[in-house]
């Protein structure tokens, strides 16, 4: 994703549900200037602290703890999402991107970073992903066009699809202003 993807202009990245940290400390490395905010569960602290201290990143990232289905409450430049959208069905992910909407400074830029489901009948890994979405979190792997719908009605444009060397695409979303 960081080969792919250009964060260069970017002060603060938000990983929300970002777990461990480990995303965040591949992106901190490789942009020495920016700060980071991990956003995830309350309970889900520690590896997160060990991973960013071996990583002597500590002082550029702030861990924050909360329920995205209730409030958001980070500011940041961009909001990454990655692994996150496909574990929850339309309402739920929904949810999520209006939480994470509120609190978003205009221009600032949402980051879902996912397998993108290719249309129409072909076979694909992304369709076994799906039936294991629905399976176990009871979520879905989605299309360009269902991303668009689902970033619309959370009052998102689906600004562009970067596709990266692996099998994850990074879809940019800007928050639709009134
Ligand atoms: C599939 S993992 C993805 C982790 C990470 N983003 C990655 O790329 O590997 C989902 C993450 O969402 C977090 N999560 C689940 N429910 C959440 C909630 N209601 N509020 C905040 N974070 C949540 C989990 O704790 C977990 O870290």
């Amino acid at each position: 994703m960081l080969d792919a993807y250009d964060l260069s202009g970017i002060g603060v990245v938000a990983d929300v549900g970002g777990g461990n940290a480990s995303n965040l400390v591949g992106i901190l490395r490789r942009y020495p200037r920016m700060r980071g905010l991990r956003f995830d569960l309350p309970h889900v602290v520690e590896r997160a602290e060990e991973n960013l201290h071996a990583a002597e990143l500590s002082d550029r990232c702030r861990l924050a703890g909360g329920d995205f289905f209730k409030s958001i409450q980070v500011e940041a430049d961009a909001y990454l999402l990655r692994h996150i959208i496909h574990d929850w069905d339309d309402e739920r992910a929904g949810l999520i991107l209006r939480k994470l909407g509120r609190p978003m400074p205009e221009g600032a830029k949402l980051l879902v970073v996912e397998y993108i489901l290719p249309p129409g009948d072909r076979p694909s890994f992304g369709k076994l992903l799906d039936l294991n979405m629905l399976l176990l979190p009871g979520g879905v792997a989605r299309t360009e066009e269902e991303f668009r719908r689902l970033f619309e009605g959370a009052g998102f444009r689906l600004a562009r699809i970067v596709p990266t060397q692996g099998d994850l695409s990074v879809v940019e979303g800007l928050r639709v202003t009134e």
